[in-house]
């Protein structure tokens, strides 16, 4: 129930959306750098022009479908749309090149766990089956957009400051959990000075995109020879899984031959995603927005 509630938030927030940009312009991102995950100006973009297409043909079941589009409404709808066909940050994957090459998942999966960090793409610690899922959504919306074309909706931002700051902070100290690893007057003093408006959201449910990058997950390795390493998480694969070692250089094990564990500071954030109600949400933002 709480998620069908969240995805209602997630529908007005995102969906191909175009946001009215504040004075200050900072709703476009915390980053000047981030040059790629500026948002796209819809009358620039070629909307008129097809996509890529699908270079190997697929096919999913409908409940697999459905079940992805959960996935993506709440992990991924706020930056790519709702409908996936692009949002305030996120690049239309139905007009990817990377998502036309794909075949069940063998691009798509690396990106979504590694993540482009500096891109303002999060990394996702996600199980198979859900990304499974969550392939069979983004196909299956390529394929309808392949026969549609897609149009787009406008938002304001104003929409983000209906919540109600004195909630907002009863959730953050309790329900939420929130005040177990932050602190108001702590790392999150000043926040609403450093982030405005959507960047403020997308800091707060997606933290793990933009910079400063947090920190990488901890993974602890139990290699064949008894030995144990602990060590950051480069990347991971179905088969594979890379740590830096302390040169920094990429260490690559095969997932059947070691044993691990990863240890994610973000996964608070990522269970977080499916737990806030459209109330909890806006009401924390509200709180957030009150840290200058
Ligand atoms: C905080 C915003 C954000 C979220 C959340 C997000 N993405 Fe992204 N994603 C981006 C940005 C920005 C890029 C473009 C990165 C670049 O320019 O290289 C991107 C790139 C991608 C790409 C590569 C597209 C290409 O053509 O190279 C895929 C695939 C993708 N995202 C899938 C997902 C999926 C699936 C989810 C949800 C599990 C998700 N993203 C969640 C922002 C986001
Ligand atoms: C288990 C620990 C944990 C919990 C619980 C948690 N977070 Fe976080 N949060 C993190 C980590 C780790 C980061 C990334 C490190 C960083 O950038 O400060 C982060 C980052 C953030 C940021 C961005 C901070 C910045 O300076 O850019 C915001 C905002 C935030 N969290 C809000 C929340 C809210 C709201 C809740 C409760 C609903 C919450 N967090 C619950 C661990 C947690």
């Amino acid at each position: 129930m709480k998620k069908v509630i969240w995805i209602s938030v997630a529908a007005l927030i995102a969906g191909g959306i175009v946001i009215a940009q504040g004075p200050t312009g900072q709703a476009k991102g915390p980053s000047k750098g981030q040059a790629k995950a500026q948002p796209r100006d819809p009358a620039q973009s070629p909307a008129s022009q097809p996509g890529p297409p699908t270079m190997t043909p697929q096919a999913y079941p409908i409940e697999q479908i459905r079940a992805g589009e959960l996935r993506f409404t709440s992990q991924c709808g706020f930056c790519h749309g709702r409908d996936a066909a692009g949002g305030e940050t996120g690049p239309d994957l139905t007009r990817s090149h990377l998502v036309a090459e794909d075949a069940g998942g063998d691009k798509i999966g690396p990106v979504l766990r590694a993540g482009r960090p500096d891109q303002g793409m999060p990394s996702f610690n996600v199980s198979d089956t859900d990304l499974g899922a969550i392939v069979a959504f983004i196909h299956d919306q390529k394929t309808k957009f392949e026969a549609l074309g897609g149009g787009r909706r406008a938002v304001d931002a104003a929409d983000l400051a209906t919540g109600d700051a004195t909630a907002g902070r009863r959730y953050f100290n309790g329900e939420g959990g929130c005040s177990g690893c932050h602190a108001a007057t702590g790392d999150l003093a000043g926040i609403a000075s450093r982030y405005q408006g959507l960047a403020l959201l997308q800091r707060m449910l997606y933290p793990s995109s933009g910079r400063p990058a947090p920190a990488r997950p901890k993974v602890t390795l139990s290699l064949p020879s008894g030995q144990t390493v602990v060590a950051p998480l480069a990347s991971e694969d179905e088969f594979t899984i890379a740590v830096l070692d302390p040169s920094g250089t990429r260490q690559t094990y095969e997932k059947k031959a070691v044993k691990f564990q990863i240890d994610d500071p973000m996964s608070a954030h990522f269970d977080q995603l499916g737990k806030y109600t459209d109330d909890d949400m806006h009401n924390v933002f509200a709180y957030l927005d009150t840290l200058k």
